[in-house]
């Protein structure tokens, strides 16, 4: 907790170091400006308005007072100048810092490396960009300003009652400290409730989350009541600790704003009393009114800071998430070897690939396998096998741990990742678009194509069909999960996509699992014409399509049981001949 603070401390002094002082020096005057119109009062009262009821010739006097309250005047001025201005820069610096950590997480999420997402779901990256950062905004827009305006104030006001009277202020900090000790007792045994509020409220909000987008399978399964009495049961939790939570909350405000009165006011009132009557410690009216005044209020500071420091913990733990994102490691890439605009022939060369996910899980065995340039690939297995874990690998989404994976040669450790991954077009089975029109979606990786190129690239994706056919045609706007195409539209237009990028090594790993088999025989046509000259990969579960492959290999638990041409392997009869006359 201190080093998180004192990194976001440092942050914010390497972007806003100006800010950030002006800020402090405007809350120091604030808390002095407010303090000292209490601490005058003794000398207005004792030193102007109580030698004017002696005077015989008023004039004068009323010309002193009507000077000190221009004085004490032009102090409320600057007071509510600074307090002005301490609001504005505030505001201003704790949205400059969101500004830029909000740049930073997005550009540092943009370079970690898979691995990262499959161990972070998606609901916890995605708290970090919304609960984290608004809990640190609040933290530093009013927890930080109030809880250090709190101090300088208490220093303040301590110093103020000192000068007006010793043994009474000793009184007076000895009460502050024991209603101080008890409050904070209070917050500890809150603060169990406070972060049972906290995990209670993510939790519903992640199944409301969890029920929403599974709206249809919850109807399909008609489990709508059991949903609906889960929800009530999550929400009821919530309710018992949020309402233990304000419950100790309104416990430590009631002590707090009494204490004011029944602790400093009311024995201090006596106490003041006494000694003016008795002449005790030169103590006169006007330094009673100040006393009294000072001492009532005198656990305020207090009260503003303990009511901070509880968001400023529960942001300080948001913070030591942010910086964590922040502080993971990158995809990393030494590769330094560019084509220089050059195309590649090619030839892929795996040579005895291990590989595992997970440590101690090894999901890849030995995988050996050679395309030559132009070649068509296919590789079969059964769901699970690896097949798209090869496919990973190729792309470098994940590191290998044995062996090496070769493209013309050149181990795609050492290629730069920007060029490795412009050589392969990769087309997956699961669809993703972007907000925006077809034509956008097709160059996607490719944004100088002309329109011209995008509907050729659809035509032979066999995409153009269906797209002619919308009302609005290519400038259809998609949202980003394209909810309005079908399953199989949608993997048109990826593979349109792919063919759009124009890469010499092409991957299409189940990428026409939801079209129907006459189209997807269409699309194989396209491709085989399309891959003339391209090195691809084709992994479909349709044998038929992969028939024609230049070579086919088998694989099953990660392990490469066959390879050959279609004729080969059928006269082998071993796995692939059962698989393709079982189907
Ligand atoms: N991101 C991942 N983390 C851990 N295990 C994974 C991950 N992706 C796939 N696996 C596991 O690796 C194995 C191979 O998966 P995959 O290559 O996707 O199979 P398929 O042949 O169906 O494409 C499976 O057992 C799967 O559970
Ligand atoms: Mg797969």
């Amino acid at each position: 907790m201190k080093d998180t603070l004192f990194r976001l401390l440092k942050y914010i002094t390497a972007r806003r170091k100006g800010l950030l002082i002006g800020l402090m020096v405007c809350v120091v005057l604030a808390a002095i400006t407010s303090v000292v119109s209490y601490w005058f009062l003794s000398s207005l009262v004792d030193d102007y308005i109580t030698p004017l009821i002696t005077m015989v010739d008023k004039t004068p006097g009323f010309q002193r007072l009507a000077l000190a309250l221009l004085g004490l005047t032009a102090v409320f001025l600057l007071g509510a100048i600074v307090t002005l201005i301490q609001g504005f820069a505030a505001a201003r610096l704790s949205h400059d810092i969101m500004y830029s950590l909000r740049n930073e997480l997005f550009s540092k999420m943009e370079r970690l490396p898979l691995r990262y997402f499959d161990t972070h779901t998606r609901g916890e990256v995605m708290s970090v960009y919304t609960n984290d950062i608004d809990a640190l905004r609040l933290m530093l827009s009013q927890g930080l300003p109030y809880l250090f305006s709190a101090i300088v104030t208490a220093v303040a006001m301590i110093l103020a009652l000192f000068s007006l009277n010793v043994p009474l202020s000793l009184l007076g900090l000895v009460l502050l400290v024991g209603v101080t000790a008890l409050s904070m007792k209070v917050i500890m045994s809150a603060r169990g409730h406070y972060s049972a509020q906290q995990e209670r409220l993510g939790n519903l909000n992640s199944y409301v989350e969890e029920i929403m987008s599974g709206q249809k399978v919850v109807k399909v399964f008609h489990r709508e009541e059991t949903c609906k009495e889960e929800f009530q049961e999550r929400n009821a939790s919530l309710q018992k600790s949020a309402y233990q939570a304000v419950k100790y909350t309104g416990l430590i405000s009631a002590l707090n704003m009494q204490a004011g009165n029944l602790i400093f006011y009311l024995p201090f009132a006596v106490l003041c009393a006494v000694c003016v009557i008795n002449g005790w410690g030169g103590m006169t009216i006007g330094k009673t009114i100040a006393f009294l005044s000072l001492a009532k209020t005198m656990n305020v500071p207090v009260v503003l800071a303990s009511g901070q420091l509880y968001s400023c913990v529960t942001a300080l733990a948001g913070a030591k998430r942010i910086f964590a994102m922040i502080d993971e490691e990158p995809e990393e890439d030494q590769g330094t070897v560019t084509l220089n605009g050059k195309r590649p022939e090619g030839r892929i060369e795996c040579k005895h690939v291990d590989f595992s996910y997970v440590p101690g899980t090894p999901v890849l065995h030995d995988v050996t396998l050679t395309a030559e340039p132009g070649q068509k690939i296919a590789i079969v297995g059964t769901t699970g096998s690896g097949k798209t874990t090869i496919t990973n690998l190729l792309n470098r989404f994940y590191e290998i741990e044995q062996g090496e994976i070769l493209i013309d040669g050149i181990s795609v450790q050492q290629y730069k990742k920007e060029e490795l991954r412009k050589m392969i077009g990769l087309v997956m089975q699961d669809t993703h678009m972007f907000t925006g029109t077809i034509l956008d979606n097709i160059r996607y990786g490719n944004p100088s194509l002309s329109d011209e190129d995008c509907k050729r690239a659809a035509e032979n994706a066999r995409a153009s069909d269906f797209i002619e056919r919308l009302p609005e045609g290519y400038e259809t706007v998609l949202t980003h999960d394209a909810d309005t195409l079908a399953e199989g539209q949608r993997q048109l237009l990826n593979i349109a996509r792919a063919v759009a990028s124009d890469a010499p090594v092409l991957i299409l790993d189940e990428a026409t699992s939801s079209v129907d088999p006459r189209t997807e025989r269409l699309i194989q046509e396209g491709m085989d014409h399309l891959m003339e000259g391209r090195t691809s990969f084709v992994i479909a579960h349709r044998l038929s399509t992969i028939k024609n492959s230049d070579c086919i290999l088998v694989l099953d638990h990660g392990r490469i049981l066959e390879s050959g041409n279609h004729e080969e392997l059928m006269a082998k009869k071993g796995a692939y001949y059962k698989l393709y006359t079982s189907t």
